[in-house]
């Protein structure tokens, strides 16, 4: 599949990666069709991809004409074949476990085009055995995007063992088409390069309050204020999902060694289904004020 002829992008998994690929697609022009389990998941994800775009024009980054054409380009659907049996493209977000993928794809390939690319959006998982689940190793690449996918200028094109070459350029050229700035990640290598900075910085702070060297608040100050990120440690793992940086912890554990050991502070806050914003409450409680990080 060439760059030029892609026209349907299919989103699988409404969640806050998917929703928020489908919205960049459907910003940038494409035919979205987006694919979750449940109605009400895919009716979550679209409520989601309409705050936000209404969020963009109140901050007149598109005109309000633009942000509800885009709505418009998005479908939202439960039945795979309707979702992937014409799309060009198939951006697979559901959730980090390697057997769920997996399955997810044993039903894609049935449903989607010969010529389809499939690009996974793992934060993590080795894509060139997710690849040899399908019978298209080569037209399989990663594609991985940041939270919240709509403001985060970066996208990894990750190469598989079996990606080849046509379709890591249709896919470099469809992240440029998104308006992002794709980074080539030449190995498949677990974390690839953000996360594997990224995520163990997360645990590191974790790490610092486990062991009573400072508080959450305290960390976050020192991380937002005197190092310059854009948000402190804590806030920002509670943006990205705690849960979503444990499954990358413990792969890049089980793959790379004792170092990435998670830390039981972020175990426990995955135990107790305080997953982050997205649950209401993770190392800060969303519904009773929120972040609070002292200047
Ligand atoms: N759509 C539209 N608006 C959104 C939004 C979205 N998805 N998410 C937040 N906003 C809005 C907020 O509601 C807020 O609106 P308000 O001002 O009306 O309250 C506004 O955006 C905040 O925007 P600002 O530009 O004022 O805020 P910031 O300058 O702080 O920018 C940020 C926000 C871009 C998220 C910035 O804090 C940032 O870059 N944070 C770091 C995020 C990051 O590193 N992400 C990568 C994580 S790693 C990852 O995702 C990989 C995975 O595999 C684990």
């Amino acid at each position: 599949m060439d760059f030029e002829d892609i026209e349907t992008v299919a989103v699988l998994g409404a969640g806050n990666m998917g929703h928020g690929i489908a919205e960049v697609a459907a910003i940038a022009g494409y035919d979205v069709q987006m694919r979750d389990i449940k109605e009400e998941f895919v009716q979550d994800g679209y409520d989601n991809i309409e705050w936000s775009l209404d969020k963009l024009a109140e901050k007149e980054q598109l005109s309000q004409d633009e942000a509800d054409a885009a709505l418009e380009r998005v479908t939202p659907l439960v039945d795979m074949e309707a979702a992937v049996g014409d799309a060009d493209v198939v951006i697979e977000a559901v959730p980090e476990k390697m057997e769920i993928k997996k399955d997810v794809y044993g039903d894609v390939e049935a449903y989607a085009p010969e010529d389809a690319i499939f690009a996974t959006n793992t934060s993590s998982l080795s894509i060139t055995e997710l690849s040899e689940v399908t019978e298209r190793p080569g037209q399989f690449c990663g594609m991985h995007f940041f939270n919240p996918p709509v403001r985060m200028p970066l996208v990894e094109v990750i190469s598989g063992e079996h990606s080849d070459d046509e379709t890591l350029d249709a896919i470099e050229a469809l992240a440029e088409a998104f308006d992002k700035t794709p980074v080539r990640v030449r190995k498949d290598s677990p974390g690839f390069i953000v996360n594997r900075i990224l995520v163990p910085l997360m645990n590191e702070a974790c790490w610092l309050v486990h062991d009573d060297v400072a508080t959450i608040a305290e960390v976050d100050s020192t991380t937002k204020f005197d190092m310059g990120l854009p948000m402190g440690s804590f806030e920002l793992s509670d943006q990205v999902g705690n849960d979503v940086g444990l499954h990358v912890l413990e792969y890049m554990h089980e793959v790379l060694g004792e170092q990435y050991a998670p830390c039981p502070l972020l175990e426990e806050a995955v135990e107790d289904e305080r997953l982050g914003k997205k649950s209401g409450e993770g190392f800060y409680d969303y519904e009773n004020g929120g972040v609070d990080i002292p200047t």
